[in-house]
């Protein structure tokens, strides 16, 4: 992608950081982010000349004004954390649906081409029927899963409505450099990395049989691009359509760096699901294929970042 007008929400955070890092040399970038969890430290050249930083909650920008020029929004920005929306449902409302919902209405008036849009395989809820499908139906159990599925429909209103082109990208669990080792999301890889490199003993919840699908934030990253250049209009799940025990995931971080600790096992979380993975499928419909037999490189790459920040 060149020469185009992007806006980033939520560029200072760790997905939207790197889709900035890749795109910034090439396109003129606006970021808007309310840095509630984003800093400037995540971006690759948090000075560069074709950047316009807008530190301000979506809630509170002139939309119509920012987005005269834009081509393409890829909107990461929200409360990403299921835990604060359960203790905020409010907050989180405002935080992700308000701030959509007025996002796309500068978006359908400023003709904006596409908008690209980070969802969530936590709109699935607990759904056995594995591996999902985007068609199986939206099933929120936290107030953070219900505010990302009604920005989807809100984004497939707009397209009905006013023709508003979207994708709505449903990310699994992604992982890579910058990602907080606080986050709720897939908080294993980070939490094993800072373990060990910190002399602690990692921690995994039940018996390590659990499941999960992976996929690398790079991946994620040209996911978004392909998406605003696709003609597609609907919904992609992100993921490597491969599943890893949290054992077997444990045993690789080990021998990546070469520690020879065991693990702690404590009882499994409350509200924990046993397995996850998608069906991949759909990523043909933006022309994105992961390679999956990178994962032990994405993981060395993810180990070195962790490493430069002791
Ligand atoms: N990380 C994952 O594993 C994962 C999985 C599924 C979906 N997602 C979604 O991807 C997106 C990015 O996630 P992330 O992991 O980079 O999270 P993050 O918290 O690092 O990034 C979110 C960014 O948005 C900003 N922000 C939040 N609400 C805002 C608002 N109303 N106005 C302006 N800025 C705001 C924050 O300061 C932060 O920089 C989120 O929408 C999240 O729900 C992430």
């Amino acid at each position: 992608m060149k020469g185009k007008n992007i806006l980033v929400t939520g560029g200072l955070g760790f997905i939207g950081s790197h889709i900035v890092d890749e795109l910034i040399n090439d396109n003129e970038i606006i970021i808007i982010d309310n840095k509630s969890t984003g800093k400037i430290e995540n971006l690759k050249y948090p000075n560069h000349e074709n950047m316009t930083l807008i530190e301000k909650d979506l809630n509170d920008c002139d939309l119509n004004e920012i987005l005269k020029e834009v081509d393409y929004v890829f909107h990461l920005a929200a409360m990403a954390s299921v835990p604060l929306s359960v203790d905020d449902p409010i907050r989180c409302n405002k935080q992700n649906v308000d701030a959509t919902v007025k996002l796309l209405n500068g978006c359908r008036n400023n003709n904006v081409k596409k908008i690209v849009f980070s969802s969530s395989s936590a709109v699935y809820g607990n759904n056995e029927n594995m591996p999902l499908k985007e068609t199986e139906p939206l099933n929120p159990t936290s107030p953070y899963a219900a505010s990302k599925a009604s920005c989807e429909l809100y984004l497939k209103t707009f397209y009905e409505s006013y023709g508003l082109n979207y994708t709505i990208l449903r990310y699994f669990n992604v992982f890579g450099p910058k990602q907080d080792k606080n986050s709720q999301y897939a908080a294993v890889i980070p939490n094993f990395i800072s373990a060990l490199l910190e002399g602690t003993q990692p921690v995994i919840y039940g018996d390590g049989e659990q499941t999960r699908d992976f996929v690398f934030v790079k991946d994620i990253v040209q996911a978004n691009i392909h998406s605003a250049e696709s003609d597609y209009n609907g919904i992609v799940n992100v993921a490597s359509g491969r599943k890893i025990t949290i054992n077997r995931l444990y045993e690789v971080v080990r021998q990546t760096l070469d520690y020879d600790v065991d693990a702690e096992y404590l009882p499994e979380r409350k509200g924990d699901i046993k397995h996850s993975l998608a069906d991949v499928g759909n990523m043909e419909k933006i022309n994105y294929k992961i390679d999956f037999e990178n994962f032990e490189n994405q993981l060395k790459e993810t180990i070195n970042w962790f490493k430069t920040q002791l």
